[in-house]
């Protein structure tokens, strides 16, 4: 398996260019089983779940045809076309690799009124349910049913009537489950306390694009009116928002200074304020982002909280940028119940980290050693390679594969911008 080793103590600086955002592409692929035409999506970033997806969809008989780019490009165009579905079952054996997966739950009700969706079970941060999802699609009149470790809803008659629905938490992938279901459904649809994520925004404007319609767009209200069809269209993915604050994190921790071209503000405010108020000087220009180290950096404290909130996804990238802080800070995550992986890697670096229940108390300025580590989930393995960035002498990150998921490229991003880092195969 790769490994990434990193000698840590340069100074980052130069320009990163942000992909399109993985946590978007991943609702907006399934939006192409709505329709018979052809869905383009453009800036797809290139990675290990957006492969995997597109291989899910092939599944149901899905075209999927990526355009070709120059190497040198980041993101990728991709062509898909549902003209004629030959399945609605999304097996244990893609699901289980891809929790993501569970996304084509609605889409597939939408076109087909029926799916069969593996239980995707839980993950590293935790069992996850989609107890929410199957709930707003009952709501919406889906006849759910649960059996051998899989999860069939069928609309009666072969379209939903639509319905309303008040989410008891927020949830992101309920959201866009219900959002898909209910751009086809016959009725009208009301989601109260849905998720206002940026890439639920983006998922409402591809689906308006391809004909539906929506009203409380980036509100937690939606009311969607169903269409009897949907149309094709071709899509731009909205910046990815965690790899940039990812990146702003790497320009901190280095007391260097990186532009995230590409990279929308408005998507990652509470980053952007959490940065400033750690002494970090944000400027925003058309189009990007300067972030630059100001002299040592600050302690903060902070609760993670569904959008406009501090995301989830940025938490332990932030947590390793505070074992610089001079002082003590206290972040606590009020998402996931076991979003704390990263601790344990981190203090064998040297990090100075008490977890207590759902809070962590980071104490710095500590000097951190490289050592080998091991990643664990997705944000965690970042919050190493940012540790590693800073820490003196050698770190060699393991299991990688986490990174691969949702950080195209990473390693070239990082060497354009001065950091000693390479990627190594165990052969
Ligand atoms: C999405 O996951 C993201 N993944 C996650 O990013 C992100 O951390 C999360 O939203 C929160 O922002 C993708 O978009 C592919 P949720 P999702 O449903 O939709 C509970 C990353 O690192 N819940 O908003 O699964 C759930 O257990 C990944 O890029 C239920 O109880 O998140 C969690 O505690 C990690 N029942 C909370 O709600 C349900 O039916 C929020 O989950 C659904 C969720």
């Amino acid at each position: 398996m790769d490994r990434i080793l990193i000698r840590g103590g340069n100074r980052l600086s130069g320009r990163i260019a942000i992909s399109g955002a993985k946590n978007s592409a991943l609702t907006l692929l399934p939006c192409a089983l709505l329709t018979d035409e052809p869905l383009t999506l453009r800036n797809l970033p290139r990675l290990a779940d957006v492969d995997s997806f597109g291989h899910l969809l092939n599944q149901f008989g899905v075209s999927t045809m990526i355009e070709g780019t120059r190497p040198d490009e980041f993101g990728r165009v991709m062509t898909m076309r549902a003209s004629r579905l030959t399945s609605s079952t999304a097996p244990y054996d893609i699901v289980r690799k891809m929790r993501a997966s569970i996304l084509v739950l609605g889409p597939l009700i939408g076109r087909m009124g029926e799916a069969t969706v593996s239980l995707p079970g839980g993950c590293a941060i935790g069992n996850r349910p989609i107890d929410l999802h199957l709930k707003a699609l009952e709501a919406m009149g889906a006849e759910i049913e649960l059996a051998a470790g899989y999860v069939k809803a069928t609309a009666p008659g072969g379209r939903l009537p639509g319905g309303r629905f008040t989410f008891p938490v927020v949830s992101v992938g309920a959201t866009e489950n219900a959002l898909m279901a209910a751009a086809t459904a016959k009725g009208t649809t009301v989601l109260e306390n849905a998720a206002r994520e940026p890439e639920i925004v983006d998922l409402c404007r591809l689906l308006i694009a391809m004909g539906a319609s929506i009203d409380g767009v980036g509100t937690e209200t939606l009311t969607i009116e169903g269409r009897d069809r949907l149309h094709g269209a071709t899509y731009r993915v909205m910046p990815d928002r965690i790899e940039a604050g990812s990146y702003a994190c790497a320009a901190a921790i280095t007391g260097g200074a990186l532009e995230l071209v590409g990279a929308e503000a408005s998507d990652m405010r509470a980053t952007l304020v959490a940065l400033q108020e750690a002494g970090v000087t944000i400027t925003e220009t058309a189009g990007s982002i300067h972030v630059a180290a100001n002299g040592p950096l600050q302690p903060v404290s902070l609760s993670t909280a569904p959008f406009p909130g501090f995301a989830t996804d940025m938490q332990a990238q932030f947590m390793a940028m505070l074992t610089q802080a001079d002082g003590a800070s206290v972040l606590t995550e009020t998402i996931f119940e076991n979003r704390y992986m990263h601790v344990p890697e981190l203090a064998r670096m040297g990090a100075d980290i008490q977890v207590t229940g759902r809070s962590a108390v980071v104490r710095g300025q500590s000097p951190l050693i490289g050592a080998p580590v091991m990643a664990t989930d997705l944000r965690a393995s970042m919050s190493l390679i940012l540790a590693g960035l800073a820490a003196t002498g050698e770190t060699q990150v393991s299991r990688i594969y986490h990174l691969d998921r949702g950080y195209e490229r990473l390693e070239e991003k990082l060497q354009a911008v001065g950091a000693d880092i390479e990627r190594v195969g165990d052969g």
